[in-house]
This record gives C-alpha cells, structure tokens and sequence, in this order.
C-alpha cells in the first residue's frame, strides 16, 4: 500500500519504542492521571483547549502530538523528547517531520494506550475534509467503548475478532492468555494497522488477515469470537467502518449466519450492533432468525446499551441540511419504513454455544455503567443453570446465600383515604445496579427476611430458621420456595452459591 504511514521495524526497535511510551508515562494510568479522567475513553478535553496547555514534559509532547492530534513546535519537540526518541518515533513513520519553512512536527497516525495495550489508528483530517473509505477506526468513540469494555477475554486456545480494524480485540484476547489469535478486517490498510499494533505490544500470537468476515479463517472454529461490525444505515455507501448496508444490519447478518460453522461447543461470542425490531418480531427474535436452524445450540443475552439513543440518532442523521444528505436521507427513511422497522436497538449480544440436549435461552438485560465482560459471561452461565428447573431450585436450597451489597429497598406509599394512616404502604421493590440495573417487587416482610441472608447460611438452613421462628408456614416445601426465590438469583440480586455475582470492577 503505497500510502501507509506505518513502518513495520524489527523485535528490538518495537521493544524501544515500548520502553519510550512507558518511560514517557504514556500509558492508561499515566494519561488519565494528567488529562484528569478516570478513564482514556473521558480523553478529550485537553484535546479542545489545544495550545492553552503549556508543554512541560515528554507526556506533555506525545498526548499534543498523538492524541490531540496537534502540531508541535521543534524547539517544543526537542526540549522535551531527546534525540533517539523523535528518531525512533520518525523512523516507525509515526512522527512526521516539518516541511520546508516550517518548524511543526505532527503526527502521522493517532497513538494511545487503552485498556493496558497501545494502539495506532488513522487521524482524521482537517474539520470539513472528507475521510478516507478505509480509514482505520479509532477506540476511543462511544461506541468503541460500548464495545471493548465488554470483550470476552480468557486463557482460551483459540480467539478470533472479525471487522478488527486496529485490532483492539484480538490484542485484549492475547493479553489474558489467548494461545492463537486472528484479527479479520475486510481493508488492507486494518489489516497492517493491526499487524503493526500487534508488534507494538509485542504479541507475535495475533494474525492479522485482510478478507471478508469469515472468509479467511474457513474451515477454523474459536472458542471466543468478537465482532464490532459496521451498523449505520446508508443508501451509499461511504465508510467501510461506519456504513452497514441499507438497513445497517447487513455486515451484523453475515456475522451471526457464520457463527454456527465456527463457534466451538462451549464457546462464546460478544458482537456490539444495531439490530432493529421490525414487522412485530423482537430484537432477540431476529438475533436468532440470523442463526438460522442451529439457533437452538446457542443461549442468548441481549444486552440493551443505552448509553445512546440510536433510533433518534439515525433519524437525526438521516434528515441533513444538506439537500443531497436530505434526499437520500428520505430515501432510508423510505426503506426503514418498507422494512416495517419498529426501533433500532442499540445492543451488545453475548452468545454461548451451551452444547447440550436442551433449547437455547434468551435473556434482555441493560448495562449498568460498570457492566464488564464478566458480568454477560455470569448472565449466561446463571441461566444455564437455571434451564433444568427443578435441579436449579435443588442446587440453590444447598448453596449459600446472601443479598447484593449494592441492594436498595423502596417502599411506595399511596394517600391514606379517611379513617386510613396519612400514608398506606402499597409495594416494594428491591433494586441492583450490578451486574445490569433490574429490580423485584418485594413487600416489607421480605424484604426483611432478604436482609438477614449474609452468605453464612443455606437457603435450606434459612427456611428451616423461619420455619422454627413461626415466620413462615412450618408445612411449606422449600422446593416450591427455592423455585419462587428463583428470579432474585436470576436478577442478580441475591448472590448464591450455585452461580457466584463477578466481583465488581475497580473503576
Ligand atoms: C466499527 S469498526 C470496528 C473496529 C474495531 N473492532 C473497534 O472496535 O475499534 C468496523 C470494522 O469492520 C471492518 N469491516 C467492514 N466490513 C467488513 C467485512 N465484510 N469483513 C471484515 N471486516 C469488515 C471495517 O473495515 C472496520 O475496520
């Protein structure tokens, strides 16, 4: 590709250059720490204030050069970054010396660290130029972030992510253990991008293959997949990232019909798409259509992410200023409408290949702001459990139980009629926020009896305490209790034994 900017150098300079950002303290907690975020993804403000931030240090020069993409001055550049380091930085084609008569260095690509890894994508161009097609995606978006804080990761053999553009997937796999990776990107210029992100963290066992989706690894099975595959519908197609077909769906559709042919028993995939509900038929309801006949081999959570609104997105996309926009905005809408589209959900899919003698389950839940992968993976492992009824409420009367530590009790009230208190308690609901946001209607006498379950007895041991203390018929079955107590397990909000709650996320 004549116009990449990247050069792939050998083992030892890509150790250099990893030494220079760690030293330079250009690293997740470094940037976070100077930007003043919690999280690389809250990156951006620094961005705006542009040259009101005085350079002080090497950090400094990278976050201007690399991630605000802003040009920097020499005599800026060499009193904070030494010689070698701007050579090194040149000769990887990262940094991109003044032209004639001027005295800024800018940077050729973006560079940041996410997530623990290092990752180079395309800079946009000026505001107002056009993109090119196969421009490489950058993480730190919304929607990037939608994605990668939930990717399944695990010491698994082999790990695969489709439409990978920097790669972020794969290198996340390989950092937790992966013993093969393949990154699949339909451009050529993903496909080196990740290659020369893979090197950059030093992570030999990722394959960078350029091809259409599945094509390139025909005949192979994963045990974890990931796929952040383009959604936003287009008349024309414009951004191989962004532009998804007519309806958006159509990369998402060929995704999930190759999942049966190479999605391993017992593996998992995470995809973060668009998928719409349309002519009466749910979101959850085509995810499985997509399958095909073998949808039954595979358990489903659907996981709403409602850190935006798509539906309105789109319709705000599509009804441009700009006649040309508007018209073919008119046109999707048109489409949308033949189509008999309800509302396009913004989603995040977890799939398990469960590889037993029983229909697949499906599940909708709803991130919470600190929903991780290992709280779809607890999703689908709990409902697994749960499928054999009877053997679930068996299991959970001899595991221990105890209340979610996040668990909030809400009384509502109604207006006391005359001769009433002022105010008559009319329900309860206890709420969680992790591992998804979901609540239980409860009344007062539950909820009290919730709030002595501490971990340290069995449901079993429970009963028989509220058996012996007159606070609950001494006659009861406590399978038929177990049962009844089954959706306070499912939602989260009592921690049992049988499928322990992930441990809550630092941040
Ligand atoms: C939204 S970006 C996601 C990139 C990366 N996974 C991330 O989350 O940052 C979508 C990527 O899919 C790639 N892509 C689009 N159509 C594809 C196809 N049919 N096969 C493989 N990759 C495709 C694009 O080139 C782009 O890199």
């Amino acid at each position: 590709m004549d116009d990449l900017p990247l050069h792939v150098l050998d083992a030892e300079a890509f150790q250099r250059l990893r030494d220079l950002l760690t030293g330079h303290d250009f690293t997740d907690a470094g940037v976070c720490r100077r930007a003043g975020v919690s999280t690389v993804f809250e990156y951006g403000t620094r961005a705006r204030d542009g040259d009101a931030v005085a350079l002080g240090d090497g950090l400094d020069v990278l976050l201007r050069l690399f991630m605000d993409s802003d040009a920097v001055d020499e005599a800026d550049l060499r009193s904070h970054l030494p010689d070698p380091d701007v050579e090194l930085l040149t000769a990887f084609g990262l940094l991109r010396p003044p032209a004639d008569g001027s005295s800024r260095w800018e940077a050729r690509v973006r560079l940041y660290p996410t997530l623990g890894v290092w990752l180079v994508s395309d800079r946009d161009g000026p505001p107002g130029a056009e993109r090119r097609p196969d421009m490489v995606y950058p993480v730190l978006t919304g929607s990037g972030r939608s994605f990668v804080e939930v990717v399944p990761t695990g010491p698994v053999g082999r790990y695969l992510e489709l439409c990978s553009g920097t790669g972020i997937a794969a290198l996340l796999g390989a950092a937790a253990g992966a013993e093969a990776v393949w990154a699949v990107d339909i451009t050529a210029r993903a496909t080196a991008f990740a290659d020369f992100n893979a090197r950059l963290n030093g992570r030999p066992q990722v394959t960078a293959l350029e091809g259409d989706l599945w094509a390139p690894v025909a005949g192979l099975t994963f045990d974890m997949v990931a796929a952040h595959p383009p959604y936003v519908p287009a008349a024309r197609p414009e951004l191989i990232y962004r532009d998804g077909g007519a309806d958006g769906e159509q990369v998402t559709r060929a995704v999930l019909a190759g999942l049966p042919r190479h999605l391993a028993p017992g593996g998992v995939f995470q995809c973060t798409c668009v998928v719409s509900a349309r002519a009466g038929r749910g979101a959850p309801q085509r995810v499985r259509e997509f399958l095909g006949d073998e949808h039954e081999a595979f358990d489903l959570v659907f996981m709403h992410n409602d850190r935006f609104d798509f539906t309105r997105r789109f319709r705000a996309q599509l009804l441009s200023d700009d006649p040309e926009e508007a018209a073919a905005g008119a046109a999707l809408l048109r489409r949308f409408d033949e189509l008999k589209i309800e509302a396009a959900h913004f989603c995040t899919l977890a799939l398990r290949r469960h590889g037993q003698d029983r229909p697949g389950f499906t599940v909708e839940v709803h991130r919470g702001p600190h929903t991780r992968w290992a709280d779809l993976a607890w999703a689908l492992a709990v409902g697994d459990a749960a499928a054999d009824e009877a053997g679930f409420a068996s299991r959970l009367l001899d595991a221990p139980v105890a209340l979610a530590p996040d668990a909030t009790f809400e009384l509502t009230y109604r207006r006391g009629a005359p001769g009433e208190d002022p105010w008559v308690p009319t329900g309860g609901r206890i709420r969680v926020q992790r591992p998804f946001p979901s609540s239980v209607e409860v009344g007062p006498a539950d909820a009290a009896i919730l709030a002595e379950f501490d971990g340290s007895r069995t449901l079993r041991q429970h009963i028989a305490a509220l058996q012996a203390g007159g606070r609950m018929p001494p006659q009861g079955d406590p399978e038929r209790f177990a049962r009844a107590f089954a959706p306070m397990v499912l939602a989260g909000i009592v921690d049992s034994g049988v499928a322990p709650l992930p441990a809550a996320p630092d941040a």
